[in-house]
Formats: C-alpha cells, structure tokens, sequence
C-alpha cells in the first residue's frame, strides 16, 4: 500500500494530465453552494471517482467532482462536493483532496460550509467569515502515519505551534468585499462537530458558553491540513437556521440546503473579491 504523499502524487499528476495549470487558489464548497463551480469558465470536470486514491462523496447536496477552470480570471481548483467524518471516512482520507491541491500549487484555501448560527445576534441567510475554530471532531487530521505503518515524512512536519489557521489578510479582505457591497459579513467561531445529527439544546446552550457562534460537520481538519502545509485558508459559513437553544426551530437536511443558497450570493461575491485582490497582489 502507497503511503499518503505517494497517493497524494498520483492523484496529483492524475489531475494536472487533464488539467496542466498550477491554481491559484482552491475552493470547497459546503452544502448547498456548490452552484459557484458553474461560474467557472473553460470548465475541466473531473470526477472524483476517476482519481486515484480519491474518496468519494455521499452526503445530501453535494456532487462529487473537481472543476477546474477560472474564475475572476485565475486559475482554481474547485471540489462541487466535500467529504465528512459522518461518511465514514477517516481525518486522513477527507483532507487528501487539500494535499493534492496543495501538490498541484495552492497558495489559499477558500473552504465554505452550512452551519446553524449560535450567536442570537445572527439570522439565517447571513455569512459568517470564520475567524477561528473549535475542532469537535477531533483529530489527529495532520499527525499520523502513513498507511504503510511509517510516519510520513510530509506530515511529520507540521508544527503544533503555527500562526493562525485562518490568513488575518483573507479576512481583510473578505469584511472590505462586504462593506464594499453594502451586506453584513458577520466574524466568527466556528465548532465542527462529528455529526450526522443535528444539536441537542443542551449542546446549543453549551457551544454558545465556551465561545462559538456557529456549528456546522466540516471545515476544521481541511484548515488544520492546509495551513499546516503553509496554505492561507479563508473559512466562510452560509448561517442556515439559528439554534436558540428554547425556542427551536426543526433543522432538517433540505431546509439547510434552501437557506444556503440565500448565502450563497454573499459568498459569490467574497470569493470574487478575494480572487481579484490575488490578481492584483
Ligand atoms: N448544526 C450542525 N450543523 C449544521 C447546522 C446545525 O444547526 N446547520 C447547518 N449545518
């Protein structure tokens, strides 16, 4: 068996032989926004199911494919489908993806996702631009071996004492595209936690004390991995319900989706300005 930089490379040079242009950035896109990749121009679909070594995607509102191509004019990496820990994949499997953007030359991260609002001062519809995390999910996403048994030279390096995982220029940029554009991008702490089930109102009341203001399934070992590989990462989450622990409303799997699409147009714009301020740069 392969070890996860030998997989990471070939999956990698499976990429660039259809698509042999170094991106600028990559984008993952969360429930329910996964409408962005059709504004990518010169369009190269790859399914994911064609990559070597590349997990597949099963969760509501999500295809399964890179699409790679422009957008705003630079080169992206886009995954329309992401994969969760609740799938059944292990930390290691659903990061590989950021590794093999990595491979094919990154330099940011632009992970999105679904989330339910804790702060009371959101409304579903918002964005929120991830300041920080809480990973719930637990880890180690970025500190194990190799499936040969053998620690992995790649992975190995990563540091435990970083800088911040979320890059404070992308936020700048992200909180001036939204001023600009005259709408609320609300700055936050986002929990991931393991799902597939939504909060208890026990778990509501709890994230709110040590300090979250939104939740969602995601995010937290894709960011761990790229900035622990020297990717800036940007975080946004669509706030798709808002979880006030005593006047609950149902979350379902189809309302979330519904709701972030409202976000989504918010979101379209933030990743458009931050694309063009790397063109500009
Ligand atoms: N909890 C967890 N994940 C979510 C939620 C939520 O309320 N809404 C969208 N994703």
């Amino acid at each position: 068996m392969l070890n996860i930089t030998h997989q990471t490379e070939e999956a990698a040079q499976y990429v660039q032989s259809l698509w042999p242009k170094r991106p600028a950035a990559g984008i993952i896109l969360g429930s329910g926004l996964g409408d962005l990749a059709n504004d990518i121009e010169q369009a190269e679909l790859i399914d994911y199911a064609s990559i070597p070594h590349f997990p597949r995607s099963t969760a509501l509102g999500h295809e399964g494919r890179l699409v790679c191509g422009y957008l705003a004019g630079m080169p992206v990496i886009t995954m329309q489908g992401r994969f969760h820990f609740y799938e059944g994949y292990s930390l290691h499997e659903l990061t590989m993806p950021v590794r093999v953007m990595n491979t094919l030359g990154i330099g940011l991260l632009i992970v999105s996702n679904a989330a339910g609002g804790i702060n009371p001062n959101f409304s579903a519809g918002d964005v929120m631009i991830i300041q920080d995390h809480i990973n719930l999910i637990g880890g180690p996403a970025t500190a194990s071996p190799g499936d040969d048994g053998q620690a992995d030279d790649r992975i190995a390096t990563y540091s435990c004492c970083r800088e911040a995982t979320y890059d404070s220029g992308a936020i700048d940029v992200a909180q001036q595209v939204a001023r600009r554009a005259n709408f609320v991008a609300q700055l936050g702490v986002y929990a991931a936690q393991r799902g597939p089930n939504y909060e208890t109102r026990a778990e509501y009341r709890y994230l709110r004390r040590i300090g979250v203001d939104a939740v969602g399934m995601s995010t937290a070992p894709e960011a761990l991995v790229a900035a622990g590989e020297g990717v800036r990462v940007l975080g946004l989450s669509a706030i798709t319900n808002i979880c006030l622990p005593d006047a609950l409303d149902e979350t379902t799997g189809e309302g979330v989706i519904e709701t972030a699409a409202q976000a989504a147009e918010k979101m379209r714009r933030i990743v458009f300005g931050i694309l063009d301020s790397l063109s500009t740069a």
